[in-house]
């Protein structure tokens, strides 16, 4: 029996001592004391063994089986250990990484305009065009029918610099700029700050236009048309706007008009019809200052105020705080910058209305 039992020890302690994980532990444990285990059998030998003989034998069989089973627990309690260390690394939380970032910035009302009318614009195939802020005579007013004399320079109060060199009271000089470098077909819009000396609750010295231009051998007054009104309908995100266009006078266009928006936007702040901004049909004028033969070509362009747009889209009531830097307004009429506006993913989250 000792030699059975030494012998079963000799094998089972290194085999407990190899088990790399509790799967092959267990069968180890099973070949030993399991139904058809090496020690179950020996147990059922102790029966035909006369009674004292049974004691001695069952004293050695026990002291083995509980050598066996303590090896066993202790190594069950090793791999286990080991088992939750493995998980605890892997799984583990680094505290000392920064948190997600938040929304620290804010998006203004007027960039969020800008970029919503650029992404319709862009969807509709015009390009974007910019010029410089300080404008000289020729583009501001000259090439744009706007000679010396023309009460027209009147009506825009010019910051002018003691070269004669000015600040652009209107974006209209991007269309000469345009011009005078890209032969037709021309499909621009032009975004930027314009400067006029002016102030109250709708007028500050710098503010913002969005000028457009398309030159063609085809284009008719029904093409601006269409592009105003669907233009409109997606800033405004609806279908519930009319379109009146009141004849007008710009020195750039012939004919001129003026256009105004009804609907939905109108009655949100009470009124019948909205003054959005001017257009027309090219002057052949403008078009010979910029070296463009008006027999072939001709095209219109349109002008609006982006901050006027904002303010509608957004419900801003005031214009002023627009450019005071405030950090509580800004917060709160301010868009958050991942929201990149698209006609295809939106154009600006909740509807104009950003989340905090
Ligand atoms: N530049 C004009 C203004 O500031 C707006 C304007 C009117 C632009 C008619 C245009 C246009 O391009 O065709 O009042």
């Amino acid at each position: 029996m000792q030699e059975k039992l030494n012998k079963i020890k000799e094998e089972v302690l290194p085999a407990i001592e190899k088990a790399g994980n509790l799967t092959d532990l267990d069968a180890v444990r099973v070949g030993v004391v399991g139904k058809n285990g090496t020690l179950t059998a020996l147990m059922k030998e102790l029966g035909v063994l006369s009674v004292e003989e049974k004691k001695q034998a069952g004293i050695l069989l026990n002291a083995v089986k509980t050598e066996i089973m303590t090896a066993i627990a202790s190594k069950k309690e090793a791999l286990e250990t080991a088992e939750l260390n493995k998980r605890l690394e892997s799984e583990s939380m680094d505290v000392t990484l920064p948190c997600r970032p938040t929304h620290q910035g804010r998006i203004h009302p007027i960039t969020q305009a800008t970029e919503e009318a650029l992404a319709i614009f862009a969807q509709m195939g015009f390009e974007m065009a910019e010029g410089p802020d300080i404008e000289d005579d020729w583009h501001n007013f000259e090439a744009l029918n706007t000679p010396k004399e023309h009460p027209a320079r009147q009506m825009q109060a010019t910051f002018f610099f003691p070269n004669k060199n000015l600040l652009r009271t209107q974006t209209s000089g991007v269309q000469i700029r345009t011009m005078e470098n890209k032969q037709p077909p021309i499909r621009i819009v032009c975004p930027g700050r314009t400067y006029r000396r002016d102030y109250d609750a709708t007028h500050t010295p710098m503010f913002h236009q969005i000028e457009g231009l398309v030159i063609d051998e085809k284009t008719n007054l029904a093409n601006l048309k269409s592009v105003l009104v669907e233009f409109f309908k997606l800033f405004f995100e609806t279908d519930d706007v009319s379109f009146r266009f009141r004849t007008s006078y710009f020195p750039f266009t012939e004919p001129s008009y003026e256009m105004d928006l009804g609907g939905v936007m109108a009655r949100n702040i009470g009124k019948e019809w909205l003054e959005m901004g001017g257009c027309g049909m090219v002057d052949p004028r403008v078009l010979e200052n910029c070296k463009l033969d008006p027999k072939k070509y001709q095209g219109f362009a349109f002008g609006f105020g982006l901050d006027r747009l904002a303010m509608m889209k957004y419900g801003i009531k005031d214009l002023r705080p627009m450019f005071e830097a405030d950090m509580k307004w800004i917060k709160h009429y301010g868009f958050v910058p991942q929201d990149i506006p698209s006609i295809t993913n939106g154009l600006s989250m909740n509807g104009g209305k950003k989340c905090d």
